[in-house]
Order: structure tokens, then sequence, then C-alpha cells
């Protein structure tokens, strides 16, 4: 295996156990090609076995193996990618399976690898409803000895736990898609199918039917990555009784339909894009047929800016909700000015206020691990301390944290690798003082 000279600071992070080798002088001078190096320090010594990948603008190398203080035959072991592979992909998905949570019990879209978390750096595979969707952020990934090793692990491992009906051999049952830095996620159709498999996939989750459009969106229209939260938000939608709520930045709708399932009364859900709130549409309609307690006529879709859609709530319907949610993307424009999620939070945060009931929840999200959970936990502080005041004086009520959520369940986070704890949400609720 070639070895390569990593830059000092690259060594100490990986000796914190840091996955990433960045850009720098030194990675210059790596080979031109993908492939598997060792990394040493100045004196030679072996610190990691790492995924090159000459072409990433910033990631060039994701750490497959720690060596610093690895035992000698351990560290001889790793160095048989492939029975590793064999070894962590199974580890992953036995994980998914015998979790105490029950994941599969509750919902078949779930994350089987969740990348540097998982130990296979790189690489995220989501189980949707024996869909397999591979989405690759490393190019190394994208050499076919190494992609097809990892779906016949993949394979393996689900023949475990699925009965052989459920998951076919055939190739088109992966879905394949890449989402290398600095270019947009790209679907890749396999040779032996002539497209991707949009019209089959339906996933269940927590109860609720939801079809996924790959054409559509990159994730298909639900983002498993936060299913965890949408369960843990389940008690207390019931326990409001039959709330009414407003979905912001809504999607195709995961809130809405989950609020609605829950038995909320009244949902109103607020999107720019017109096809992700028909796909929300469709699958209130898809619901309805398999479903009676989910009923339409309680969803009212509204196109238009969240900025301008809560102008609108406000004068026209001065009409209140009991349950707000609020999930901007990392960098949202209201076709003026592009601003981040936090900083849509504090200018909206007032306005939403004066859409909530007393006693009423505020869920707000944020998507990026460049606030870290302490920065964010700070922001919303701030933000309640210069609400107070207002709220004091105007409602006679004051705002205050039921709870922080986090990635969980299928979705490990490392605390070496801040990188990979993007999602922070918080649960706020408004009360009389
Ligand atoms: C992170 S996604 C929300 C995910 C959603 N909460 C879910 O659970 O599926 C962000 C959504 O915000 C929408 N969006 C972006 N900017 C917007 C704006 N200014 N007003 C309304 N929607 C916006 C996008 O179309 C996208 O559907």
């Amino acid at each position: 295996m070639i070895k390569v000279e990593l830059h000092p600071t690259t060594v100490k992070m990986v000796n914190r156990k840091h996955p990433w080798i960045l850009k720098d002088s030194y990675t210059e001078k790596f080979p031109k090609r993908e492939g598997i190096l060792v990394g040493v320090d100045r004196t030679q010594m072996p610190v990691c076995i790492f995924l090159h990948d000459p072409s990433a603008l910033q990631i060039k190398g994701r750490v497959w193996s720690f060596l610093q203080e690895t035992k000698q035959e351990r560290k001889e072991a790793i160095f048989d990618l492939d029975s590793e592979l064999q070894h962590r992909v199974m580890q992953a998905v036995s994980k998914r399976f015998e979790s105490k949570n029950n994941i599969y019990q509750q919902r078949n879209n779930f994350y089987l690898i969740f990348g540097e978390a998982d130990y296979i750096p790189g690489v995220k595979v989501q189980f949707l409803n024996c869909t397999i969707l591979i989405q690759l952020y490393t190019r190394f990934w994208q050499l076919p000895r190494y992609l097809n090793l990892l779906k016949k692990c993949l394979q393996d491992a689900l023949s475990k736990y699925l009965p052989q009906t459920h998951i076919k051999p055939q190739r088109q049952h992966f879905l394949l898609q890449y989402r290398f830095s600095g270019s947009a996620p790209t679907w890749v159709v396999d040779n032996t199918s002539n497209e991707i498999e949009t019209k089959t996939v339906t996933v269940t989750e927590f109860g609720v039917n939801y079809a996924l459009n790959f054409e559509l969106c990159d994730d298909g229209g639900i983002y498993s990555d936060m299913a965890s939260v949408r369960k843990l938000m389940i008690p207390y939608i019931r326990r409001l009784l039959q709330p009414t709520v407003l979905n912001l930045y809504a999607h195709t709708g995961s809130f809405s339909l989950l609020a609605l399932e829950n038995g909320a009364q009244k949902v109103v859900s607020v999107d720019l894009s017109k096809s992700y709130l028909s796909q929300l549409e469709l699958n209130l309609q898809l619901n309805l047929k398999m479903n009676l307690q989910l009923d339409s006529g309680n969803h009212l879709s509204i196109v238009d800016s969240v900025q301008s859609a809560v102008q609108k709530l406000k004068q026209d319907r001065g009409e209140k909700f009991d349950l707000i949610i609020s999930d901007p993307p990392s960098c949202s424009s209201d076709g003026q000015r592009v601003a981040n999620a936090l900083q849509n939070h504090q200018k909206n945060l007032p306005h939403l206020l004066e859409l909530l009931r007393d006693n009423g929840l505020l869920l707000l999200f944020i998507n990026t691990h460049k606030i870290s959970t302490n920065t964010f936990k700070r922001k919303v502080g701030e933000m309640i301390s210069l609400s107070t005041l207002k709220l004091k004086l105007k409602l006679k009520s004051k705002l205050e944290v039921v709870r922080y959520f986090h990635l969980s369940e299928d979705c490990p986070t490392l605390t070496s690798f801040p990188e990979g704890d993007y999602l922070k949400g918080v649960l706020l609720r408004l009360r009389k003082t």
C-alpha cells in the first residue's frame, strides 16, 4: 500500500480520531488516482489508512482505520479491506435491525449506514421499504471493485434479517446517488435498469404512508434522518388534543401528515415549491385510501414564501395555532435576500409568537454542522431573552424550552466528528405569566 506523509495538523486531528484529511500542501503530493493509502507522520510512523479522493474539493481522504494505538495483529487485519468492510456493514445493519428502539417495527425508512459514524466513511445507505438507496460522498466508492463489494456486503447483511422474498438480488433494487461536494446530487442509472424505480417506492413511518419521488427531490421526499424527532414529537402532538398546526418550510409534508395522523384537527403547510406541496397532496390521498383517520379536508397547502405567508396569516385570518413547526433550509431565500436558518428564526420569531396560542408549542430546526449544539442552545437562549421583554409587555406570556432534539437512533454521531452532527432542534412553549 502506498504511504503518504500527512501534514502535522492532520496528524494531530487524526490522532484525535477526526476522520477527514483536508486539502493542504501535503495532499497536493498524493497520487492522482483514487485508492487506499497509508498516512504516515514525519517519522514515517503509520497514522491511518484512508480512502483517497484526489478530485475532491476539500475532503481529500476519509479515514478507514486509525492506526496509532492499534495493536500489530489488528493492524494487519484492517489492511484487508474486503473482510473488514463485510464486518463493518454487518455491524451497521445488525445495529438497526436489533435496536432496542425496534426501528424496523415502526418504520421501513431508515439508515443502514450513516457514513463516518458507522466507520464506513463517505457512504450513507438508506433502507426504503426494501429499496436500497446508496449515497456516495467520495469518488473512492465509485471504483467498481469497491462499489460491487459494498452492494454484496449489504445484500449479505440484509439477507440475515429479511426473508429472501423481500430483498431481490437484482441490481436495480439499488438506487445510487453521487453527492460529491461542489456538484448537485446526481442519480446514477444502473446499466441493468432503464430508469429509477420511482413509482414503486412507498414507505411507512409511524403509520403514515409516503410515496417517494426520486425525480422530484434528492431524498425522494422524506428526510429519514428526522424520523427519530418525528417519533419523539408524537406524544406532544397527542397531548395538545386535536391541535391546529402550522408547518412552515413543509417540503412534502412529513410533519403535516404526522400531525394529521395523530389527531390534528387542522394543518396548514407552507412551502415555496408547488411540486413539493403537490407531492404532499398526493400523499394525503394515498393515506386517505388506506387510513380513514387521516382526513385531507383538514389540510391546507399554501404555495408562498414563509415570510409572506406568515404576514398574510397574521393580517387576513387572525387565526392562532397550537403547534408551529419551522424547518428552513440551511440557506433560504425569500426571493430578495438570502439568510441562514438561525437568522431566519431570529427574524421570524416575533411573528410566529403572534400566531401561537397560549401554551402552544413551537418547533424550530437548524440543519448545519457549522453551528454547534452549544452555540445553538446559546442562540436559542438569546432569542428567548430578546422575545421575553416584548412578550411580557404585549402578550403577558413567556417562552420556555421544553426540550432539544438531535440526530439519534439510526443516525449516530461521534464526538470526534462534529461535521456529522448537523441536525439541531428545539421545542419551545409559550406560557402565560
Ligand atoms: C429543509 S426542507 C424542510 C423539510 C421538512 N421540514 C420535512 O420534514 O420534510 C426546506 C424546505 O423549505 C422550502 N423553502 C425554502 N425557502 C423557502 C421560503 N423562503 N419560504 C417557504 N419555503 C421555502 C424548500 O422548498 C424546502 O421544501
